[in-house]
């Protein structure tokens, strides 16, 4: 049975697990922006239900009494708080409040609160049951789904963690309607790899959705499909020991670009450096396994036309490089890159030259 439900009535949903889990105490964890944002809708603050019938006032009002004496834990937004200071303050807040391994802990927010709230619920008292409601598209198709759990340390990121999977994810689009355009890219850079690695049909949907237009119901559709892909794939290697790393297909560049960025003091968001870092990787594709050239062009173009300027030189390629030397998930010295031989043919493990490198980002710049 799926992990995620895709619905446009997420306080119901929520209500309905909280019930079938049988908890002693809800607990919510949300950051000053998605307290203001998402919150009231959990809360059922939003929906006008003088028109609705009598039974489905009943039954909102009994949703609506499950999540009354929820307790909310409010953090500041953004990366920096994805710390160990944090988690001790959620820590603490949980036993304070008497928490016990029978409560459970729902995370609403993007990458940040799931990440953070994951990560504090495996380890309360050796694992509290939690739920996600990612409110980000990067949350949706990344973060809250997959079972990675972390927070980052001494600037490295994601750098102690768990893996660890939520009872449920529960996934509603009405939340994207506060979240600004820049958030909304860098999910749907997630939603191209997805299709890359997995579909070709997908793919050509996935790269004629207008993004200008953002049409809701429209992503949601897209957005069952793509999950589908990342849920089958980590179904089958959760700790990523093979075919997981097929997902990190962007990402060696990607994480690279993302990491320069910190250091330069001007982050990039985690797609818009996975958008790049695709293309870098189309291209060493193109390269190393013959991948058609037309294809590395199309998502360059599509790069481009929604991704801004590629904000690096060649003065910057050696520290790039060193970056990408300093992956995670490299080995016996050598930098393990995911690659295509085409659309849904991916081969992992794939070794490069420093020049290819170079090549691939010339290629970004020239073109
Ligand atoms: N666990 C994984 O597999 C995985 C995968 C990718 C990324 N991540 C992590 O996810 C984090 C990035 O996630 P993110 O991009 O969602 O960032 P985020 O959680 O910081 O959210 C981005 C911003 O949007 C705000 N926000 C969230 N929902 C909103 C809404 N509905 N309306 C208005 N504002 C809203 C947040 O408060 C924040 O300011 C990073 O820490 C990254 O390491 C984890
Ligand atoms: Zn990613």
């Amino acid at each position: 049975m799926s992990n995620f439900v895709v619905t446009d009535r997420v306080e119901g949903e929520l209500a309905a697990v909280i019930r079938s889990l049988a908890v002693d105490r809800v607990f919510v964890l949300v950051d000053e922006n998605t307290a203001e944002h998402c919150l009231p809708i959990l809360r059922h603050e939003t929906r006008d239900v003088r028109h609705e019938t009598r039974d489905v006032r009943h039954e909102m009002r009994d949703e609506k009494c499950v999540m009354e004496d929820a307790k909310v834990i409010i953090i500041k937004a953004g990366d920096e708080v994805k710390t160990i200071d944090t988690a001790v303050a959620i820590w603490g807040e949980l036993v304070d409040s008497g928490a016990t391994r029978s409560s459970l802990l729902v995370n609403v927010g993007g990458g940040v609160v799931t990440d953070l709230g994951g990560f504090v619920a495996a380890t309360f008292k050796r694992g509290m049951r939690f739920v996600n409601v990612p409110t980000t598209l990067l949350g949706v198709v990344d973060a809250a789904t997959g079972g990675k759990t972390g927070i980052n340390f001494r600037g490295l990121k994601n750098e102690i963690g768990a893996f660890a999977n939520p009872e449920k994810v529960l996934i509603d689009t009405h939340f994207f309607e506060t979240l600004d355009f820049r958030n909304r890219l860098s999910g749907y850079a997630e939603m191209v790899k997805h299709a890359l690695i997995a579909d070709p049909i997908l793919l050509e949907q996935t790269l004629a959705y207008d993004l200008d237009k953002f049409d809701m119901s429209r992503l949601a559709t897209l957005l069952k499909q793509n999950l589908q892909i990342k849920e089958s794939i980590v179904a089958v290697d959760l700790n990523e020991t093979g075919v997981r790393k097929t997902l990190n297909f962007g990402h060696t560049v990607g994480h690279a670009f993302e990491s320069l960025s910190y250091e330069l003091n001007s982050p990039m968001l985690h797609g818009f450096a996975v958008m790049w870092g695709m293309v870098a990787e189309l291209y060493l594709s193109f390269l190393k396994l013959k991948l058609d050239k037309k294809l590395v062009s199309k998502i360059l173009a599509f790069a481009k036309e929604y991704y801004g300027a590629f904000p690096y030189t060649c003065k910057q390629y050696d520290r790039l490089y060193e970056l990408m030397m300093h992956d995670k998930k490299n080995s016996g010295g050598q930098i393990n890159f995911t690659l295509l031989a085409g659309v849904g043919d991916v081969r992992i493990n794939q070794n490069v030259t420093k020049e290819e490198v170079f090549e691939a980002l010339d290629f970004i710049r020239e073109n």
